[in-house]
Formats: structure tokens, C-alpha cells, sequence
């Protein structure tokens, strides 16, 4: 089939290359010239484990291209999957892109003569693309939905960042949202070579279930945040005994697939979530909820615990630390809000450091996957404490803190590191055992 996905960030060029990969003609346009000549330059700009193989072979096979956003780039698709940013302003969702990219669809229909699905992939809240956005698209080309001159629909997206390909082509379901028949038919073609469940349902409870999925999972991780904290304020709780309990619960243990995560690996305690999804998605679902006068009660908590954690972590590791030194050093390892990505967005880690500084220590840090560029976007004059070499470092640290979990980091384990110096690991990264010489060995659990 012939698609246009418009947005070329993790979902949009993920999406795009794996439909190619699978036989599909595709065209990614974004308003970024600078994303535009990269991608066809054959160059990612973002790093995705096994992403740039697809992008060479597809842009090698001719079956995908990129194109700056503009109506005479379009060609003619019969499906346009929407997959642009849809940030948080002011504690609200900012469907700002998402309404561009309807005034450019309605003024590009108007030239159009076939039948186009336009389906929305991006994280919205129930009630955008039946209400809104079809009336943008309607008013900015005369054209009526309801007459069957172009399709409507909503197929929220589950990757996650750093696995992005792999949960690409292997996906749990498929949720097809859909406003019209044509619609349906043609996201069931599209997506006919996935062997997994497909869920058919309205754009609505398409849009819906994408905050409900990411609620609870994010309740999870705040939940096992506060039960440690409380457990740390008693004596002698050794909480990841705790954990080995609870995870064999068999309501829980039943969850557990060796090979891939589970719902357990949300009940890990650590700094809190990050990234660009689930502390945006909590914050636009909580307003809604607000405007709806249903007080969201569960989301602000999930919200505020995890606001609180990067701080609290932070507080746990200077309690440990050496009141009589007045100034302390700190090596940060892993700045990007998780692993085997370079994405900043919403990091923890970034938090810990913030909040570190603010309180006088002297910081460094090191990341694998951050480049110059990303460093420079760090800000604040942040940059100047990014260190090349870590383990040069190590002896210079009072105290070093596993932030993001490279695999890297796993080496700290071997190295020969002064009995003093405290290593913090408050996501649990490296096997206790394995540093049972260091003395002052931290983690929240
Ligand atoms: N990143 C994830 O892991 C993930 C997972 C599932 C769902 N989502 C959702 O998918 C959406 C996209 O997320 P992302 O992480 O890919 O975002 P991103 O910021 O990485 O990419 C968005 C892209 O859209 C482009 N864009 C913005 N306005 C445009 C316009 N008017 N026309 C054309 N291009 C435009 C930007 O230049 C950018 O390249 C969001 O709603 C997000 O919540 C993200």
C-alpha cells in the first residue's frame, strides 16, 4: 500500500521503515529539513538498535523516502498515519502539530480525487480525531467525512524506546480505530503480514486506552517507589526480599515471559519514570480528567510520587555520605531516561543531577550514547561536567551513581575502587554479590 507518515521522531520513522520492510511504499514527511536530508542521507537522527539496517535496505530498495512536510510532497497515499509530537504546555496536552498537520491535509485533499484514510498514531486524548480534527480537516478542504470523502482513524502506538524496532514488528495487539468501514478495511490490509491480536474498535476507546495502559504501568513503578521509601524509613526490611516475594505471587509470577519484560519489571524500585510518554501522557490525562469534574485523584499521586523520587534518591545517598567533607564528588553514570537510547526527554537522571548541583556537590557524568550534540542541548551549562573516560574518574568520586542502565556500567564491579567511595545503584543494576568487597553499597532496594 502507499503511505504517508508524517513525523519522522521514534514513532513516525520506526513505524515507517518497518512497514516498508514488510512491503509497503512509504513516505515520512516532517517539517525538520535538517531530519529530511539526514534520513535520506541514509543517517538516523536518533540512535534505535537495528534501525539503520531497515533504513539503508528500504531507501536501497526504493520502497521509502522522506520528504519536507508540504502538500505537493504528499504523492497519493491511501492511508496517512499521523505521528507527530504531542507535547505538554502549561500541564496540558498541546495538539498544536496535530492541527497543523490537519490545515495541511484539508488543503491537500481539496486537490486530491481519490478516497485517503487519515489516521491519527499519535498519543491524543479521547475525543480528538472524531471532534476536532475531522472538523480542521472538513473546514480547511469543504470535504465531509460523514460523506464518505475521506477516512478517519486512531491507532495508538505501544513501542518502547531503545526496543523500538523489535516491539515494531513483534507488537502484543493492534488496535484499530476507525470511523468509517474503508478505514478499517484499510488498516486491516496494512497491518495483514502481523500475526498478532487486532483490536477493533472506535477512535475513541483507541485514544483511551493508550492513557490507560500507560496509567498503569506508571501506578506500578509509583507505587513500589513509596512502599520502598516507607520500608527504608524501618530497620532491618531487606526490600528486594520483598520483591522476590511478591514476584512469586502467581497472579504476578503468571505474568512473567522469560524473554521479554513483564509488569515485574515495573516493580522495581528506582528514581521514577522519565521519558517522552508516560509523564506527559499522566499529566494531559490528569487535566482532562479535571475539566471532566472527576477528581484525579490516583494520576496526581503517581505524578507527585514521581516527581519527588529523583530529590529523594538524592537525600538517601548525602545521609550516606561524609558529613566532614564540605565539598562532595559525584560521577553520575547514564544520563538518557533509560537504556539503549540517546533520548534526554523527562530523564530522571538529568533530575538527580539538577537536584545534586542545587545542593553544592560537584558533579560529572558520563553517558555512552550521548553525543556532543546532545550534551550541548543539556543546557544550564550542564555540558561542562560531561566526562569521555568514566573509569578515570572513579577515583576522583566520593560517591558514583548508576543513573541509566548502560551495560557498561557492569564493569564498575571489577574495577578496583577506594572503599570509601559510596556507589549508589538505585535501580538495583549490579548483582550485590558481585560487589560484596565495596563497603558502601547503596540501592534503594
Ligand atoms: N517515543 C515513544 O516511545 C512513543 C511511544 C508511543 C507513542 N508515542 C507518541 O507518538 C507521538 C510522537 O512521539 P515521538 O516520540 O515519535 O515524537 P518525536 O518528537 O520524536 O517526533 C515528532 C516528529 O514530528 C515532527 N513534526 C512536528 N510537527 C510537525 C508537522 N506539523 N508536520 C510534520 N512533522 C511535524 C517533528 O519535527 C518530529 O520529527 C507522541 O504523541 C507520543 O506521545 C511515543
Amino acid at each position: 500500500m502507499k503511505v504517508n507518515v508524517i513525523g519522522a521522531g521514534y514513532v513516525g520513522l520506526v513505524s515507517g521503515l518497518v512497514l516498508a520492510s514488510i512491503g509497503h511504499k512509504v513516505r515520512v514527511l516532517d517539517i525538520d529539513q535538517d531530519k529530511i536530508r539526514s534520513i535520506n542521507n541514509k543517517q538516523l537522527p536518533f540512535y534505535e538498535k537495528g534501525l539503520r539496517k531497515i533504513l539503508v535496505k528500504s531507501i536501497n530498495d526504493k520502497c521509502f523516502s522522506a520528504y519536507e512536510f508540504k502538500v505537493e510532497n504528499f504523492g497519493d497515499p491511501e492511508i496517512i498515519l499521523i505521528c507527530v509530537g504531542t507535547p505538554t504546555v502549561n500541564k496540558k496536552i498541546s495538539l498544536t502539530n496535530i492541527y497543523n498537520v490537519g490545515r495541511v491535509i484539508g488543503k491537500w485533499l481539496k486537490y486530491y480525487n481519490s478516497f485517503c484514510s487519515i489516521v491519527i498514531k499519535s498519543t491524543v486524548l479521547s475525543g480528538t480525531t472524531d471532534t476536532i480534527f475531522k472538523k480542521i480537516i472538513e473546514d480547511n478542504s469543504t470535504f465531509k467525512h460523514k460523506n464518505g470523502d475521506f477516512g478517519l482513524g486512531m491507532n495508538p502506538e505501544f513501542l518502547r524506546e531503545g526496543n523500538a524496532v523489535y516491539d515494531c514488528i513483534n507488537p502484543d495487539r493492534i488496535i484499530i480505530g476507525y470511523e468509517d468501514i474503508k478505514t478499517k478495511n484499510r488498516l486491516t490490509r496494512l497491518y495483514q503480514h502481523f500475526n498478532c491480536k487486532k483490536i477493533y474498535t472506535n477512535s475513541r476507546t483507541a485514544e483511551m486506552s493508550k492513557y490507560v495502559n500507560n496509567t498503569l504501568l506508571a501506578l506500578q513503578i509509583s507505587a513500589i517507589n513509596e512502599l520502598s521509601k516507607i520500608s527504608n524509613n524501618l530497620t532491618h526490611i531487606n526490600f528486594s526480599k520483598i520483591i522476590e516475594i511478591v514476584n512469586n505471587d502467581h497472579r504476578w509470577s503468571n505474568c512473567k515471559n522469560k524473554n521479554s519484560t513483564s509488569i515485574l519489571d515495573y516493580l522495581i524500585p528506582g528514581p521514577g519514570f522519565g521519558g517522552s510518554c508516560f509523564p506527559k501522557d499522566l499529566m494531559a490525562l490528569s487535566s482532562q480528567s479535571l475539566e471532566l469534574n472527576v477528581k484525579p485523584h490516583v494520576l496526581n499521586a503517581i505524578i507527585e510520587t514521581n516527581d519527588k523520587q529523583p530529590e529523594y534518591c538524592i537525600e538517601l545517598l548525602l545521609k550516606k555520605m561524609s558529613k566532614s567533607k564540605s565539598t562532595k564528588n559525584i560521577l553520575f553514570l547514564g544520563v538518557t531516561f533509560k537504556p539503549e537510547t540517546n533520548d534526554i526527554r523527562e530523564s530522571t537522571s538529568i533530575k538527580m543531577i539538577d537536584y545534586a548541583i542545587k545542593l553544592g556537590c560537584l558533579v560529572k557524568f558520563h553517558d555512552p550514547f550521548l553525543n556532543k550534540f546532545n550534551v550541548d542541548d543539556l543546557g544550564k551549562n550542564l555540558h561542562l561536567g560531561f566526562v569521555n573516560d568514566w573509569e578515570s574518574k572513579v577515583n576522583w568520586a566520593d560517591a558514583i551513581v548508576i543513573a541509566t542502565t548502560h551495560k557498561e556500567y557492569k564493569k564498575l564491579s571489577n574495577l578496583q575502587i577506594n572503599k570509601n567511595t559510596i556507589i549508589f545503584d538505585p535501580r538495583s543494576y549490579l548483582n550485590r554479590n558481585n560487589i560484596s568487597s565495596q563497603p558502601n553499597y547503596l540501592s534503594l532496594g
